[in-house]
């Protein structure tokens, strides 16, 4: 994997040379806990990103006005709020390119919708002998369901390895692709390194080797909140998951997108309340799509605040998020790589890449990087980022990560830097007593 690292240069006035600062590009006063908080620089949006006042007053309306339980009442109350839950459905399927509500059904999250296609569709789909084709780049909500469904099934587990800037490597997937392929899953951005990868042309090379009916899955948790999609334009990729919490939506809810064909083929993934037609004393129907795949009372509050989300997104444009985004990245990999002794993880090339920035610091364990910056008001996540499998081939038990998104500046970035330095300038002194000053 390839590494780079940083030389000593001085960086300091480079943004008053600039003339100006990289200014955010949602205004902070959107958002509460940001707005309460100045001091603070939340550079960990690929865990979780904050939540500006429309999604916080949408579901408050909900509550406050509109408040009940969907598709059982008959009363006006319980009509209004299966009304909501409705257009909560259409307006996030309009704002991913879904043309058909069918094909969308709301999840916990991405890895509900990932496990729900490796309980639903897998089990009944994937035998002995099968082969099951993953990356080494996955989060392990997109590792592990496979891994597992694998065990279960009889089956192997393939996985795709990387190259030495933390790309998939297509070579290698074209060799593992055989006829005996039924599912091959792969994100679209890595929650680790930010690669973004290019996904319509990995899945119609799947389609082109695989089998014919094998399943092409997507992990679109780190995209959803930072690239302009549009689903029903991806042909070749069967299924589509993501989270609402990582773009500014609340936590508990998401999505997975698939065909209707295939969803109104698959078995239910849980049984309860509303995804049932008729329940017999000895066989049970099936309610349509997508309420089939959405048993027990749905997260009605979820969805509208994922609604509203969408809806302060596309005021935003979600061409400017990636152009700002893509902006302090490029500041952030300046800047850190003249700190001697930072390695930079991840695809050179920014155009590949979002607002993620895992590094590590020579003789410094990420978590004390993390709990430095902590002291400072920096909050970057440290750890295996839930990718141990992609730490083995990096070599590194964890790294440091920094994520941007529309509500940081350059001055998130700035401090960031600050931070790593100070967190080797500390760690030189406590090594080297001699050079403490006075
Ligand atoms: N998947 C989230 C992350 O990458 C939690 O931090």
């Amino acid at each position: 994997m390839s590494k780079v690292s940083g030389g000593r240069a001085s960086r300091k006035g480079r943004a008053e040379k600039r003339g100006t600062r990289a200014a955010s590009l949602a205004s902070r006063s959107d958002f509460p806990l940001l707005a309460g908080s100045p001091a603070l620089h939340y550079l960990d949006s690929a865990a979780t990103a904050q939540k500006p006042r429309a999604v916080l007053d949408a579901m408050r309306a909900y509550y406050e006005h509109d408040y009940a339980n969907p598709h059982r009442g008959a009363y006006t109350l319980s009509v209004r709020s299966t009304e909501r839950y409705h257009e909560a459905r259409e307006r996030v399927a309009t704002f991913f390119g879904v043309g058909d509500t069918r094909r969308l059904i709301f999840t916990r999250g991405t890895t509900e919708g990932l496990n729900l296609i490796a309980t639903a569709w897998g089990t009944e789909h994937v035998f002995p002998g099968d082969e099951i084709v993953v990356t080494a780049l996955e989060h392990h909500a997109n590792f592990v369901p496979w891994q597992q469904l694998a065990l279960r099934q009889g089956a192997k587990l393939r996985i795709c390895g990387l190259t030495s800037d933390g790309r998939l490597d297509l070579d290698a997937l074209a060799s593992l692709l055989t006829a005996r392929t039924r599912i091959v899953a792969f994100n679209h951005v890595s929650n680790a390194l930010g690669t973004i990868n290019p996904v319509a042309e990995i899945a119609a090379f799947v389609r082109r080797r695989a089998a014919p009916d094998a399943i092409v899955v997507c992990d679109g948790a780190q995209a959803a909140p930072h690239l302009r999609l549009t689903l029903d334009d991806l042909a070749d990729v069967d299924f589509y998951a993501f989270s609402g919490h990582k773009m500014l939506g609340p936590m508990g809810i998401g999505a997975l997108v698939g065909p209707v064909a295939l969803l109104e083929r698959m078995s239910p993934y849980q049984m309860g309340g509303d995804m049932i037609e008729i329940v017999g004393d000895e066989e049970t129907t099936w309610n349509v799509l997508p309420h089939k795949f959405e048993a027990g009372t749905p997260n009605v509050a979820g969805a509208i605040g994922l609604a509203a989300a969408c809806t302060y997104l596309e005021s935003l444009g979600m061409d400017a998020v990636r152009a700002h985004e893509r902006e302090l990245l490029q500041l952030a990999l300046q800047q850190l790589a003249t700190i001697e002794g930072v390695q930079l993880f991840g695809p050179r090339d920014l155009a590949a890449r979002s607002g993620v920035v895992s590094f590590t610091l020579a003789g410094v364990h990420p978590h004390d990087i993390a709990t430095i910056l902590d002291g400072d008001g920096v909050c970057v996540r440290a750890g295996h980022h839930c990718a141990q499998p992609l730490m083995r081939r990096l070599d590194v038990p964890a790294t440091a990560r920094a994520s941007f998104y529309v509500y940081n500046d350059e001055r998130d970035v700035e401090a960031l830097v600050a931070g790593v330095e100070k967190t080797k300038t500390l760690f030189a002194v406590a090594a080297d007593p001699s050079l403490r000053s006075g």
